[in-house]
């Protein structure tokens, strides 16, 4: 099942670094990958802020053999939405990806389930590759809730999913990519990682609620990357199991030596 989906690795520098200091560190994670065997089956992406996305940085990425991606895009393709990214104007500048609904978006800015799937419909639409993420809070697992609660952030993605394929002569994306990635919020900057059975679990899981919803065919096809205190050290394990189709990682991207070692390790 896991070699006919996508293998994907990213960063996320959230609120780090600026336009300078992303030259900085494309230079030094091309230089530390030139030792390492790189996977030509997997992609590769990093979500910088925003002002780290113009032409100067994609060049010094690509280099890297690595893509640029946005943060957050917006549901409308223009208008009066005071600091947001619009999809069309990030494809004109040559960005592909975007994360939407991180579980930081959802906690600081009032994302919601279906301002999410607005937002993945918009730039999914407009032809870009979406990193969906999803994930249960502590107290959510601890109350026995982590199925309900991954069923129920999926369920207005899964929606949108289901419209975009029923289009005629819609098939799964050739050229977009369209994948979830499960971060229990507990995990995310804490330094507590899933265990490899906890990560498989969940994304099982959540493969379970995709078969259920829209099917065996794009249940076998969507990847699925987990993310919450992914390191150099732990990568590995998570990556072995097979419903990991990948890995979003936050504090330890930062730093091009240690993400050049994540992302040699599949
Ligand atoms: P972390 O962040 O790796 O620092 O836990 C992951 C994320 O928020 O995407």
């Amino acid at each position: 099942m896991t070699q006919t989906r996508a293998r994907i690795l990213a960063g996320n520098w959230k609120m780090h670094l600026a336009p300078g200091e992303a030259l900085e560190y494309f230079g030094s994670l091309d230089k530390s990958l030139a030792s390492q065997p790189l996977n030509p089956g997997v992609r590769r992406v990093i979500f910088p802020p925003a002002y780290c996305l113009g032409a100067d940085v994609q060049r010094a990425a690509a280099s890297a053999k690595v893509e640029l991606g946005a943060q957050n895009v917006h549901w409308e393709e223009k208008g009066a939405f005071t600091g947001e990214l619009a999809a069309p104007a990030l494809l004109n500048i040559g960005i592909r990806w975007a994360l939407v609904g991180h579980s930081e978006r959802r906690q600081y800015f009032g994302e919601t389930d279906e301002t999410a799937a607005k937002r993945f419909k918009r730039a999914a639409t407009s032809g870009m590759n979406v990193m969906y993420c999803i994930g249960e809070r502590l107290t959510e697992r601890e109350a026995g809730q982590t199925y309900d609660v991954l069923t129920r952030q999926l369920t207005p993605f899964l929606g949108v999913l289901r419209e975009l394929l029923d289009k005629p002569g819609t098939q799964w994306p050739d050229t977009e990519l369209w994948c979830l990635a499960y971060e229990p919020v507990w995990a995310i900057g804490t330094g507590k990682t899933a265990t490899n059975v906890e990560a498989e679990d969940a994304h099982k899981h959540i493969r379970k609620v995709v078969w259920d919803q829209l099917g065996m065919q794009v249940a076998q096809k969507i990847s699925i990357l987990y993310g919450g205190s992914v390191t150099p050290e732990n990568v590995s394990g998570l990556m072995t199991q097979p419903n990991v189709d990948g890995a979003l990682v936050g504090g330890a991207s930062l730093k091009p030596d240690g993400f050049a070692k994540i992302l040699s390790s599949a």
